[in-house]
């Protein structure tokens, strides 16, 4: 890998809270780790009025909550750190900005090498990125000559529509390689490490189709709640909040062909196909397909939950789903007549994901049955969180007379190789970046596709009012539709098994 040349790193939304909690804690990881050029610079940008210092000490007191760093430790690191107080989503923010970078740019000898990180309400990307367009910095320039990256956070629209109007605006400015929309879930270690189990290892892949497994399950579920969110979330919901994008994006990573090499064309090229090979939702097909549900109010072990309804910024007569689950095809060779079923919910018993594949059944009994008396599958199970790792369920004889066969698992855990220092998404994300390397990041057909997928369940929730949106109480498994819509091909796993996450109400 070359190394990553000297540039600049502007946040907008420099003074907001992602900053504070992900990207400079993120940022730090890279600088502790030497992984940042010598000459790297961090500008925020934004509305609150922060000099140079009082933003340092800002940043500092994010780091002491999410990294816990003291000030001597950090103090080389902040010393990178500047702010510009700049509306830049109005042209009158614009000379402020342009001063603030051209100094910074000469000072650090960046070449004009610019990343731009739309970290802002989603509202200001198109004025941001035509600010940046018509000031001259977002390509290079005889003033400003390196590269320039353009990193957009999600939401990615709030549809198809919107989705491609976005697109339509930001490729006004910037070139489609010099775009990288964020998917945080692309950079959990463990949904890289889908690829490499796949395609580095020969016992998987030629399992891996129609004619060994059964069906896949996904879960992403989340233990708390909405919180002070609701506000933003009630516009959103659990479909487009988690399924659209984390969610779908997990289950390219899962379904899709080899690429023909490691480079991001390849890969999203393979990603692409997936999603053109979702078969679409019919409007017949919705009711049976798709659940969704809203959290109600409980009391767990003495303490009362909030219904959804009851959180701070959401309307009484909400309809927003907190849970969402869906059973749906991807039609091609691979994976014809296999079905997939993803679900997802806030306020569920605990907070973990993983990909759950099921084999089929053996094709001729043997031994009748297991110690237990049900019948049997292997599943190979990803932990993508917590307690990273993969796990393989198989029978083995229960040890003395007779045949009796008992499930048992063969466990790897990351935590078990010593690797606890898993990196964390932002930081691998924000790194690739610095190195032009798209991989992880969704590419503008691939967006629209997914929202075209899930676009016929929107409409329908819009229009149908007789939809049925199912109460779950909080620290259940969501709605028991959900649990009826996997029923024929067995019960969801249950992710408690094997967790060593205490904060649970698993046991409930
Ligand atoms: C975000 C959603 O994209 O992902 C949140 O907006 C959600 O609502 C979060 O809580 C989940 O991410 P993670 O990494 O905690 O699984």
């Amino acid at each position: 890998m070359n190394a990553i040349e000297s540039h600049i790193v502007v946040i907008f939304g420099g003074s907001g809270d992602l900053t504070k909690r992900k990207l400079i804690p993120a940022m730090y990881d890279l600088y502790r780790k030497s992984l940042l050029p010598k000459d790297f610079v961090v500008l925020g940008v934004g509305r609150t009025s922060f000099s140079d210092e009082s933003y340092r000490n800002h940043l500092q007191q994010g780091l002491e909550t999410y990294s816990k760093i003291s000030e001597t430790e950090s103090a080389d690191f902040l010393s990178h750190c500047y702010y510009v107080s700049s509306e830049f989503q109005s042209k009158s923010g614009i000379p402020a900005f342009i001063e603030k970078i051209r100094d910074l740019d000469l000072r650090y000898s960046t070449k004009g090498n610019f990343i731009f990180y739309l970290s802002t309400p989603p509202s200001l990307y198109k004025p941001i990125s035509e600010n940046l367009g018509e000031s001259g910095v977002s390509r290079p320039s005889a003033n400003f000559p390196g590269w320039k990256r353009l990193i957009v956070e999600k939401p990615f629209g709030i549809n198809t529509e919107t989705a491609i109007a976005l697109n339509t605006d930001l490729q006004a400015h910037f070139d489609e390689e010099q775009i990288f929309r964020i998917d945080h879930y692309l950079g959990k270690e463990t949904a890289q490490n889908i690829l490499v189990t796949r395609f580095f290892n020969t016992v998987f892949e030629p399992l891996w189709n129609r004619n060994h497994i059964h069906h896949v399950e996904i879960t992403a579920a989340e233990r708390e709640g909405v919180g002070s969110r609701g506000g933003y979330y009630d516009s959103s919901g659990a479909l487009r909040d988690m399924l659209q994008n984390h969610l779908l994006q997990l289950v390219a990573l899962m379904a899709m062909e080899p690429p023909t090499n490691f480079s991001s064309q390849a890969i999203r090229n393979e990603i692409l196909k997936v999603f053109e090979s979702l078969r679409p939702l019919s409007l017949e097909s919705l009711e049976r397909q798709v659940v969704r549900g809203q959290y109600t109010g409980a009391t767990i072990k003495g303490e009362t939950h909030n219904a959804y309804t009851q959180e701070p910024g959401v309307p009484e007569q909400s309809k927003t789903e907190t849970f969402v689950a869906l059973k749906f095809f991807i039609d091609n060779w691979r994976w014809g007549g296999v079905p997939f079923f993803v679900r997802t919910g806030k306020n569920l018993p605990t907070r973990v994901s993983e990909i759950v594949i099921t084999f089929k059944h053996i094709p001729h009994p043997v031994f009748i049955k297991n110690a237990s008396g049900q019948e049997f599958k292997n599943q190979l199970i990803i932990r993508i969180q917590p307690d990273e790792g993969i796990m393989m369920r198989f029978g083995m004889k229960v040890p003395g007379i007779g045949f009796d066969v008992e499930s048992t698992n063969m466990h790897f855990k990351y935590a078990d190789h010593g690797k606890t220092d898993i990196p964390s998404a932002y930081e691998r994300l924000l790194f690739d970046c610095m190195n032009g390397d798209a991989s992880l990041f969704t590419r503008a057909d691939a967006v629209e596709l997914a929202w075209k997928f899930v676009q016929p369940i929107l409409d329908e929730w819009e229009n149908n009012p007789d939809f049925p949106l199912y109460g779950y109480p909080v620290g259940s498994w969501g709605p028991k539709a959900a649990i009826d819509l996997k029923k024929a091909y067995g019960e969801w796993r249950s992710p408690c098994k094997n967790l060593t996450n205490s904060d649970t109400y698993c046991e409930l």
